[in-house]
């Protein structure tokens, strides 16, 4: 089913039942257009779903860049930074430490001083500007900002911070569903940003899965605006979460790289992954993508095994997607998501470029949460260091001069 592309709100696919076992797609770029600008909801914005959204509802690309220049001044605001391309470099140390050759080596993409911190606004702000933009076009059921329907997400730390942090700057009430055990310092800082924050507690009565999400769930159904970055959620967050691939291409390019292989990421629901990968392929990078779980929580690896030659995976959801059954465990904890979400648009990804997943033990995790900002300096979490993770667990498989990718994000809070 195809959802025009001057529709207001196309969160999720019209057949959804209830269930989020569905997928709506995002159109494939065949032509990236580009244009000189530091921001990349700027430079990248004609290959965009919310930009495609306003131009097809007759709004002049002037007023929408004026829209994403203001919205971004008020995201510095809040911040403390706005929207940039952030940096790409070969890292000497970590490549060194690796036994790479000087033609090989890792290239690591620091998200640590995007906005909030890692890379999590990125696939927000694409929901925020197609809201903005239909808020400008008058398309909202609601008719002004005091009526407005609150945001809502699910999330243990990055997403909600980044959610919250993109709310403030447009003063925009959120509802934030974080876990029981939810760190100390992710709380304060959702405080700060004046975030409406739920705690969720598993109820005896719940279906299985996230409490978190299911919570979330119940607020959506009630009117609240699915502010996710889960693409079954909200189909949008896969739409801006590519500027990221779209970003490595042209640093890479600049470099006059034209040739990785692999780019491990580190998957929690998988969003990440999916547009990273779509982004570097729209680029024309072919890339390998590895998939990284930990040991603790390797859904996407269950179903990889399963599924990747089934063509049609979505239609058989359950038989390959399912919440992990242990608590999950590990240091990385931002990327223990019981189910990966995005599980469809990973594997679409993995098949395009020949990719895999790799689950790390939880000592690569440890080593790669040390080792990943003492040689970088690059101060990510554990959560931000699980791609390094996964590269530790093939590296000796791997060739001595391949070059590789990875991000580094998530900053470390403590
Ligand atoms: C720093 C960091 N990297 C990667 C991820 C994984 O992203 P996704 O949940 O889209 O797979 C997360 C998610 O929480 C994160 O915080």
């Amino acid at each position: 089913m195809h959802v025009p592309v001057d529709t207001f709100a196309p969160w999720r696919c019209p057949n959804e039942n209830g269930d989020r076992h569905h997928v709506l797609l995002i159109d494939e770029v065949d032509n990236l257009l580009i244009d000189d600008d530091p921001n990349p909801f700027i430079a990248f914005r004609q290959n965009m779903m919310w930009w495609q959204f306003a131009t097809a509802n007759a709004m002049s690309d002037e007023n929408i860049v004026q829209l994403v220049r203001e919205l971004d001044l008020a995201i510095a605001d809040a911040d403390g930074t706005g929207f940039h391309f952030t940096p790409m470099t070969r890292q000497e140390k970590l490549s060194d430490e690796l036994g790479f050759t000087a033609l090989g080596g890792v290239w690591v993409k620091d998200e640590t001083h995007n906005v909030a911190g890692s890379q999590k606004a990125r696939h927000l702000m694409s929901i925020l500007l197609h809201l903005l933009i239909a808020e400008e076009l008058k398309m909202t059921p609601w008719a002004s900002r005091a009526t407005r329907p609150p945001l809502a997400i699910s999330s243990c730390g990055n997403a909600a911070i980044a959610a919250a942090t993109l709310a403030a700057a447009v003063n925009w009430p959120i509802d934030v569903f974080i876990p029981e055990w939810a760190d100390g310092i992710v709380v304060d800082t959702l405080a700060k940003l004046g975030a409406r924050i739920h705690r969720c507690p598993r109820r005896d009565n719940d279906l299985p899965g996230d409490p978190t999400v299911l919570r979330f769930r119940e607020a959506v159904t009630a009117g609240a605006i699915p502010f996710s970055v889960q693409g079954p959620e909200n189909a949008l967050c896969l739409d801006g979460g590519r500027t990221i691939g779209w970003e490595m291409a042209e640093q890479l390019r600049a470099e006059n790289l034209h040739h990785l292989t692999a780019v491990y990421v580190q998957v929690g629901g998988g969003a990440f992954a999916a547009s990273l990968s779509r982004g570097l392929s729209e680029s024309g990078f072919d890339v390998p993508l590895v998939a990284v779980q930990t040991a603790g929580c390797a859904p996407l690896e269950r179903a990889w095994k399963s599924a990747r030659d089934v063509a049609d995976c979505a239609s058989e959801w359950a038989t390959h997607m399912w919440p992990w059954e242990e608590p999950p465990t590990s240091l990385a904890d931002g990327i223990l998501d019981d189910e990966t979400y995005d599980w469809v648009a990973d594997t679409q990804q993995l098949r395009r470029t020949n990719g895999r997943v790799v689950v790390a033990c939880e000592e690569d995790v440890v080593r790669a949460a040390s080792i990943g900002p003492n040689l970088t300096a690059i101060q990510s979490s554990a959560t931000g260091t699980a791609g390094l993770a996964g590269l530790l667990s093939e590296r000796a498989v791997t060739g001595d001069s391949d070059r590789v990718a990875l991000v580094l994000s998530g900053i470390s809070r403590h």
